[in-house]
């Protein structure tokens, strides 16, 4: 038996490495990603996974060669017009999470369509952390907690102490529960700036498959993984 965890994230890695092996551009391994992609959604939904978020681009990945960053945002936005039928015959709520303001406008609207449409989906939810960064993510909560306070204080009211489930309100994953498993591919062990906070008592899965090979069976063994290890949360068993 597997325990189905409620909320999977997958740092997709390797896309890189995966085309030089075939001896081909980058781009192409990134285009061989997007169908992975689409089969761990297939899964998470067969799976009733109720959460699955993709890291798709970091905020350090904006300081790749422009070729290679408006190729990735170009397929972000062919991905998104594409995938509105799989979305919606598998009733997968779409959501896009990160520093929005560095999009362009073209795939900025593209998304919020799409979030728009799938809103009601009652299924899977899909998250793409786009634009994304763990450290950003802590500044921009904490910013916008001190504005709330400040602004709170000069109506002459005092804001409300801050505690862990109220920060986490003003994280951008607000709403999303934290993951339990985060997979990363590609065989390098490290979280490169990903959900910081969010990953506290996180179950971490490392493979050395590439990320356009991770597939439907590579998911399964992940998932497998997970049933077997045992959560403490600091506490005594
Ligand atoms: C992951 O693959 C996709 C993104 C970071 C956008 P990479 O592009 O990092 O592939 P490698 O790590 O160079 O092989
Ligand atoms: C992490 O992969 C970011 C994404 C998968 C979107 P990178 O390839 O950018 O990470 P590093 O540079 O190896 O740490
Ligand atoms: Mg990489």
């Amino acid at each position: 038996m597997t325990t189905i965890p409620q909320h999977v994230t997958i740092i997709m890695d390797g896309n890189g490495r995966w085309a030089r092996r075939q001896g081909k551009q980058r781009l192409f391994g990134h285009k061989e990603g997007v169908e992975s992609v689409r089969a761990c959604l297939e899964f998470a939904v067969e799976k009733g996974i109720r959460y699955l978020s993709i890291f798709a681009f970091s905020e350090e990945n904006w300081n790749r060669p422009q070729e290679e960053v408006s190729g990735l945002m170009e397929l972000m936005f062919k991905s998104v017009l594409k995938e509105r039928k799989t979305f919606q015959d598998n009733n997968v709520r779409f959501r896009v999470v990160g520093d929005l303001r560095k999009l362009s406008k073209g795939l900025l609207d593209a998304i919020h369509a799409l979030e728009a449409e799938t809103a009601g989906n009652t299924g899977t939810t899909l998250i793409v952390m786009l634009s994304y960064s763990g450290k950003w993510d802590i500044v921009q909560a904490a910013q916008r907690y001190a504005d709330e306070a400040l602004a709170a204080r000069e109506a002459g009211r005092e804001a409300a102490p801050l505690t862990e489930a109220r920060f986490a309100d003003y994280l951008s994953t607000a709403g999303i529960p934290e993951p339990d498993l985060m997979i990363r591919t590609s065989g390098e062990q490290r979280i490169s700036n990903y959900m910081l906070w969010q990953c506290a008592y996180t179950e971490f899965y490392f493979t050395d498959v590439l990320w356009p090979d991770f597939r439907k069976k590579e998911f399964a063994a992940a998932l497998q993984a997970f049933s077997e290890r045992d959560r403490r949360y600091g506490k005594i068993k």
